[in-house]
């Protein structure tokens, strides 16, 4: 697969996709979110895939929307694009887990676009977050919605109001990023974060995502619901059997995701 903004490499079972614009710090353009999309989607495709690492560069994961491709629209072109709603549908649509590996400045769209991810897992040099009130606009892709869940009402208001950042010690406290790691070590903890994911029966792995997802969206009683069933699912899988044969004969699973 070869783009422009997007480095895409495949190891093993896992896919690293690197942002590649170091002249605007991985700002986010229509480009870049457009080959986001298709590079996911072809990688949600292909079998041999099992897990997904986004990142950026060590200075910046990404540094918000394009200011300088923005900076001339108006309304009613926005309006009419929907602009940005279809890059980031096609990003949720992803059904494998995707980790966002954040180094240095994830800011505005691109502390969006690490929350739109499974879990962010961050370098000890990272900065999260939503300065555009400073360009006279606000969050676009999620910031408002997601950061507030992740962090609290209290937070959310704090980031997105003052426009201030949150470094790494901060965002783990807060429950933002689910670990952080040494600047020099991200890229390959969270490959083996996610090697250790592609170890896992795919059906069971792509289970935990939709219900975990399903408690951002849902009542609690619906999402209890939603994952009893597919718990109860899950028994009807050879990987359930395989699974809990392997426990009790005291030896490692081989799954098949069937
Ligand atoms: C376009 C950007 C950019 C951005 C940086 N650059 N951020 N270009 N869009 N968001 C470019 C700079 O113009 C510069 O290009 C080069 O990257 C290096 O940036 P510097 O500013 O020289 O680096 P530094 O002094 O180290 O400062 C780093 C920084 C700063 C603190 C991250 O660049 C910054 O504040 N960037 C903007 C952050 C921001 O406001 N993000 C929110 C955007 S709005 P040249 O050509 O001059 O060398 C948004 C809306 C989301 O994200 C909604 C989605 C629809």
């Amino acid at each position: 697969m070869a783009y422009q903004t997007l480095i895409v490499e495949i190891e093993d079972n896992v896919a690293l996709v690197r942002l590649n614009r170091p002249e605007a710090l991985n700002a986010l353009n229509s480009v870049l979110l457009t080959e986001m999309g298709d590079a996911l989607a072809n990688l949600d495709a292909n079998d041999k895939v099992r897990a997904i690492v986004i990142t950026g560069s060590e200075k910046a994961f990404a540094a918000g929307a394009d200011i300088k491709e923005m900076s001339e629209k108006g309304f009613v072109g926005m309006f009419k694009a929907d602009f940005f709603g279809d890059a980031t549908e096609n990003f949720l649509r992803t059904r494998k887990p995707v980790i966002a590996a954040v180094s240095g400045y994830a800011l505005g769209g691109g502390c969006e676009l690490a929350m739109m991810c499974d879990f962010i897992i961050c370098a000890d040099n990272a900065k999260f977050g939503q300065p555009e009130i400073n360009l006279g606009i606000c969050a676009g892709i999620g910031g408002t919605q997601r950061l507030t869940r992740f962090v609290g009402k209290s937070k959310a208001m704090d980031m997105h109001l003052t426009g201030r950042f949150m470094d790494a010690e901060e965002a783990e406290r807060s429950g933002l990023v689910s670990r952080v790691v040494p600047t020099a070590k991200l890229v390959s903890e969270a490959m083996a974060a996610a090697s250790k994911i592609a170890e896992k029966s795919q059906l069971s792995a792509m289970v935990v995502k939709e219900a975990v997802n399903r408690s951002y969206e849902t009542t609690l009683r619906e999402g209890l619901l939603f994952e009893k069933r597919m718990f109860h699912a899950l028994f009807a899988t050879e990987d359930q059997k395989e699974g809990m044969a392997a426990f009790l004969e005291k030896r490692e699973p081989q799954f098949r995701d069937k």
